[in-house]
């Protein structure tokens, strides 16, 4: 019978434990985590879990019955310190070792933190775990301004939760636009705007000096003044949780490198989620994504590819956002985009924006409040095939028209 170890209780190593089920329904599986509850759902934790709105019980991903179910041993409140690829073992801060014939590792990111000698980290917050929201939504509760230091996806929901709990923000962004990383400048302005209209006031090229308490407020000094506050939020990007696989021997360039399976080098080794450096085979390059998707679904891979039934992740990237009352969800990449195409919506307020490369294929796409395109926009740019600028730029025609013109192209 194989013992597998999952290392990593978010929602990548719920996942690689379903999907190791399905695949070996005798397998003793071991799902252990350092954090003391079981594998909850994040993306809320900026939402309706900061505002209250949620309580944790529907933050968990499987209610606890279900573990015992599935014949899933269960470790939360256990840290992992070391593994043992000669012995098959992992060591845990307290208690007996773990024996493992196939060890899963899910130990996903943290929060980059502020770096600089006059940065009181006692001062700044981060939002990670359900733990953090709890912390800051106490904060928040209390105050009347809020700094939010990053304008990513993290910090702009943030923005807009504090928002609807009446506190007033202030966005300090490094650099010359919002969602630098992830979305193209049309829509880093129209995200700026869509601040700006909720009162939010956004400062770009900032560079934090110091952040300490001076009486009861927070003194945040930057190049550009002094902004005080009574809670500072850092949103500064994540770091992927890297350190057991790098002194195990593992190969680790930012991210546990594995192929389109979850595989490390070694044969009885895989990672799932955002921990991962993976090849992906319709990218046809390595790399390491931080969303949702990849930790539900590049970690199901590797889950039941760990157990014996290997599946490959080849999923375009995407991922969501909610600000305000506005959805936003992100298809594919803009690095290589040289043609925008914006397309109105159904309603007002609604569009969808295309990003086509040098040979005119979808290579991105945003949706704000369209996310009922995302379907078709994903078959358009699996489909690779170069798209007619004529009906991409004429708003009447459906996508789904432009959708059969691709697949007629892409068939031999
Ligand atoms: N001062 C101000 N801004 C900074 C600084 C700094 N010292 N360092 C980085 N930033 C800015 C970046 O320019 C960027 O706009 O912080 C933002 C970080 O944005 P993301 O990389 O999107 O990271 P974050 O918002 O923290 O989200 C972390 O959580 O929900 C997931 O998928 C999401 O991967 C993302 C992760």
């Amino acid at each position: 019978m194989t013992e597998m170890i999952i290392v990593g209780a978010g929602l990548a190593g719920l996942r690689a434990a379903e999907a190791a089920r399905k695949a070996d329904p005798l397998a003793r599986i071991t799902l252990v985590g350092d954090e003391p509850m079981a594998p909850y759902s994040r993306p809320p934790l900026s939402k309706a879990f900061l505002q209250d709105r949620w309580d944790f019980d529907r933050l968990l991903v499987r209610p606890m019955p279900w573990f015992d179910a599935a014949n899933i041993a269960l470790l939360t409140g256990r840290a992992v310190t070391h593994i043992d690829r000669e012995a098959g073992q992992v060591v845990l801060q307290q208690g007996r070792p773990l024996a493992y014939d196939k060890l899963v590792l899910a130990t996903g990111s943290r929060p980059r933190r502020l770096v600089g000698p006059d940065i009181d980290h006692g001062c700044v917050q981060v939002l990670r775990t359900a733990q953090d929201a709890q912390a800051i939504r106490a904060e928040l509760a209390r105050a009347a301004s809020l700094v939010v230091v990053g304008g990513g996806v993290i910090g702009l929901e943030l923005a807009s939760s504090a928002r609807a709990m009446g506190v007033q923000v202030t966005v300090l962004e490094a650099g010359a636009r919002l969602m630098g990383r992830s979305v193209p400048m049309e829509i880093s302005d129209w995200i700026g705007q869509l601040h700006g209209r909720h009162g939010v006031d956004v400062l770009y090229g900032i560079q934090i000096t110091s952040i300490q308490r001076c009486d009861n407020a927070l003194r945040v000094v930057t190049n550009a003044g002094v902004f005080m506050a009574d809670c500072v939020v850092a949103g500064v990007g994540v770091t992927p949780n890297t350190e057991l696989a790098t002194a195990a021997g593992l190969r680790v360039e930012d991210g546990i490198v594995v192929d389109e399976s979850g595989r490390t080098e070694d044969a009885n080794v895989f990672a799932a989620g955002e921990v991962t450096r993976h090849f992906n085979p319709a990218l046809n390059e390595c790399v390491r994504v931080e969303s949702w998707q990849i930790a539900d679904r590049q970690a199901a891979a590797a889950g039941s590819t760990a157990a014996g039934k290997p599946l490959v992740f080849d999923e375009i990237p995407w991922f969501w956002s909610d600000q305000y009352q506005t959805n936003l969800q992100v298809l594919g990449s803009f690095q290589r985009v040289t043609q925008v195409w914006r397309r109105p919506g159904a309603s007002a307020n609604s569009f969808t924006l295309l990003g086509l490369d040098g040979g005119e294929r979808l290579v991105g796409a945003v949706c704000v409040d369209s996310g009922r395109e995302m379907s078709v926009l994903k078959r358009i740019l699996a489909t690779r095939s170069p798209l007619d600028s004529a009906a991409v730029s004429d708003p009447a025609m459906p996508l789904r028209d432009i959708l059969a013109a691709c697949q007629a192209m892409a068939t031999p």
